[in-house]
């Protein structure tokens, strides 16, 4: 995409999140920036069920004040595989800890699929889609509408590894949940942004850094530091850090920032067949398989930077 000098590009997104407390962030910062353009949010099973990732979404658009953006609920378990039980520590809602507003609108009546394919066709360049969740959606978007494949810009996703895991020792919790769908989705020939743990576990939200968002002194300021304690005590009593990791924010923060991650260009293959490997992200770094590089995978990132944008985002909500 090419603009004229002086102008910030405004890049539309379509946001695929399962709220969560690392996609609240994530949702903020791609509401906040100027580089982005949210034209639809949809909403998958993942941290919780469907009906609590969908009311999560429109709790923070409500605090956050665009409850213009258009909501829709989508899948509400795996293409192929068994549903899981919702990780506990998002807590009984999938966003506890904070004083977030009941949502002040419905989601729309018509599904995700509708809605992505409506917003597809309707955009006058093509759209980036988001994805901070299990890949369902977008994978269900892919075979039900072929023919849109070529209005989607790119899919940055939150997802992998190309080490050790989180829900296995393997796989990583948004591929793992659908290795099918995520299957479907690295074999499209889209080009793929994939923030996995390798770069998202270096993105921690620091006390000091929890305390920037106190001190802006805003209802939002406070709602997003108090989602960052909550989900903060999960990741010390795991890992022992300081700090959660906030791992979709990764997948918008490095549309806006280009510079803010340092990648490599990898053939990135899901396992869907095995048995201890289910959802693992296999990176062919010596080209072995002699299939084409299909992902740019994140290594390494500024946290600060990143921390900053996040702040700057919450910052500029009231
Ligand atoms: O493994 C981390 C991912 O799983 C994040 O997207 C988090 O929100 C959960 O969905
Ligand atoms: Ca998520």
């Amino acid at each position: 995409m090419r603009y004229a000098a002086g102008v910030t590009p405004t890049r539309p997104l379509i946001l695929d999140c399962d709220p969560g407390h690392d996609d609240a962030v994530a949702l903020a910062l791609a509401l906040a920036r100027p580089e982005l353009r949210v034209l639809a949010v949809t909403t998958v099973a993942g941290n919780a069920g469907l009906d609590r990732t969908t009311r999560n979404a429109l709790r923070v658009l409500t605090l956050l004040g665009r409850t213009d953006v258009p909501v829709a609920a989508g899948a509400d378990r795996p293409i192929v595989r068994e549903p899981w039980a919702p990780v506990g520590f998002h807590g009984e809602s999938g966003l506890d800890g904070a004083d977030l507003p009941e949502p002040a609108v419905p989601a729309l009546s018509v599904t995700a699929l509708e809605l992505a394919t409506t917003t597809l066709r309707a955009a006058a360049e093509p759209v980036t889609i988001v994805a901070t969740g299990p890949l369902t959606n977008v994978a269900l978007l892919l075979r039900a509408a072929p023919g849109l494949a070529g209005r989607i810009a790119e899919i940055s996703l939150m997802g992998g590894s190309l080490s050790q895991g989180n829900t296995t020792a393997s796989a990583e919790f948004n591929i793992w949940a659908d290795p099918e769908a995520a299957e479907i989705v690295f074999e499209s020939g889209i080009p793929i942004r994939m923030a996995g743990l390798d770069v998202t576990h270096q993105a921690l939200m620091l006390p000091p850094d929890i305390a920037r968002l106190d001190g802006l002194g805003t209802r939002a300021g406070r709602v997003f530091a108090d989602l960052m304690r909550f989900f903060a005590v999960h990741h010390r009593e795991r890992y022992g850090w300081d700090g959660p990791p906030i791992h979709d924010a990764v997948a918008v923060a490095w549309l806006a920032d280009p510079d803010l991650v340092r990648s490599e260009r990898l053939r990135v293959d899901v396992e869907t067949a095995g048995i201890h490997t289910r959802g693992r992200t296999v990176a062919d770094r010596e080209g072995l398989s002699g299939r084409p590089a299909n992902a740019d995978v994140g290594l390494d990132i500024d946290r600060e930077r990143l921390i900053d944008l996040v702040v700057d985002a919450v910052g500029s909500f009231r």
